[in-house]
């Protein structure tokens, strides 16, 4: 599968580290606004991560590593990226700025967005609900890190125990939506320095849960605090249970056999006493922090960290994986 990038951020590099040297799904060529040479720079630095270990060169219009030679495209929208031209079959789109229908089906190819949009053909949780894509769905979304947090435990609990009504709270390291001083913006808490506040914040995760486990349609509730970290979130996630389970250990139980079982890679389960930095690079979508699993009458909680940029770059691997073998 020929692959192009479009928006080489956080996610867009994440993923483009991810696949090189994977075989059977090859980076043909990206896009971004910005310069090669400023693309090889933050590939070859990461703040977060450390240095990638393969050297990066730029040209004009080119990325060079490992012997590729990489076109750099610089098309401001979808319909203005000659993707064509470079054998391109599918397109990720990554800039966070194209979510409706109309912009996505500029790229003219099939696309895979890393956001949640309600303008798909079918919002996809590894995992979950990728068995249910068609070989006629043209625009597919990734939904988004917090939606992949929740929906693995959510189904195991729900399939297990019921779920009558979902709360949820993700506890978000900041990220490029937010502003490093206090600066105008429509949603005013967001308006606030990211690097300074625990910021209340919606999450599009809400809608993208119900959109993936479409039996709980109206049963879920979600929000965010965004705090000062840069990097690890973590979901707190509250079930009113059916049948309700007498012990935690029920939960971490069920959770631990799908972490092993169908939801092995993406689903993980720890039962050590650890903290955000001890997940920075985690493969999962998420990891249950069994310790503080509780359950409180009809009532079940339980924590879950994500590395919200590798946990979900690795599902984007998955998933284009999964596309070029069976559609
Ligand atoms: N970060 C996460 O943890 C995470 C996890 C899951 C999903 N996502 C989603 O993934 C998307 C990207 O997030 P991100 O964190 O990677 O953001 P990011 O770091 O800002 O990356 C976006 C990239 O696209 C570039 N860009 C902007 N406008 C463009 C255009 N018109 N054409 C081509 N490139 C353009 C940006 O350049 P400039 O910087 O110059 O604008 C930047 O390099 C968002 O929808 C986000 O919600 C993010």
């Amino acid at each position: 599968m020929r692959i192009g990038i479009n928006g080489m951020g956080r996610i867009g590099r994440g993923l483009f580290k991810a696949l090189a040297g994977l075989p059977g799904l090859e980076v043909a060529a990206v896009n971004d606004v910005a310069r090669p040479a400023t693309l090889a720079h933050l590939l070859a630095h990461d703040s977060y991560y450390g240095p990638w270990g393969t050297p990066v060169e730029a040209g004009p219009g080119r990325l060079r590593l490992g012997g590729l030679d990489l076109p750099c495209l610089a098309g401001e929208r979808p319909d203005q990226i000659p993707w064509g031209e470079h054998g391109v079959e599918w397109v990720v789109e990554a800039t966070g700025r194209f979510k409706d229908r109309l912009s996505l089906s500029g790229h003219g190819r099939p696309v895979l967005l890393t956001a949640s949009s309600r303008e798909v053909d079918r919002q996809v949780v590894f995992g979950v609900n990728h068995g249910t894509i068609r070989p006629e769905d043209r625009l597919l979304s990734a939904t988004s890190c917090t939606t992949h947090c929740v929906v693995p435990p959510l189904s195991v609990l729900h399939r297990a125990f019921g779920a009558r009504a979902v709360l949820f709270n993700t506890v978000h390291c900041y990220n490029v939506g937010q502003t490093l001083v206090d600066a105008p913006r429509d949603d005013l808490r967001r308006a606030r320095a990211g690097a300074l506040n625990m910021i209340p914040t919606t999450t599009s995760a809400s809608l993208a849960v119900e959109s993936v486990l479409q039996e709980l349609k109206g049963r879920v509730r979600g929000m965010a605090v965004r705090v000062p970290a840069p990097a690890v979130s973590l979901t707190e996630l509250v079930v009113e249970a059916e049948r309700p389970p007498a012990e935690p250990e029920a939960v971490n139980g069920a959770l631990e056999a799908a972490a092993s079982g169908a939801l092995s890679g993406v689903l993980g389960l720890s039962r050590q006493e650890l903290v955000s930095q001890d997940f920075l690079g985690s493969p999962f979508s998420a990891v249950v922090d069994a310790p503080l699993t509780a359950v409180q009458g009809t009532m079940i909680r339980l924590i879950a960290w994500y590395d919200n940029e590798r946990g979900y770059v690795m599902r984007l691997v998955d998933l284009l994986a999964w596309l070029r073998d069976r559609i």
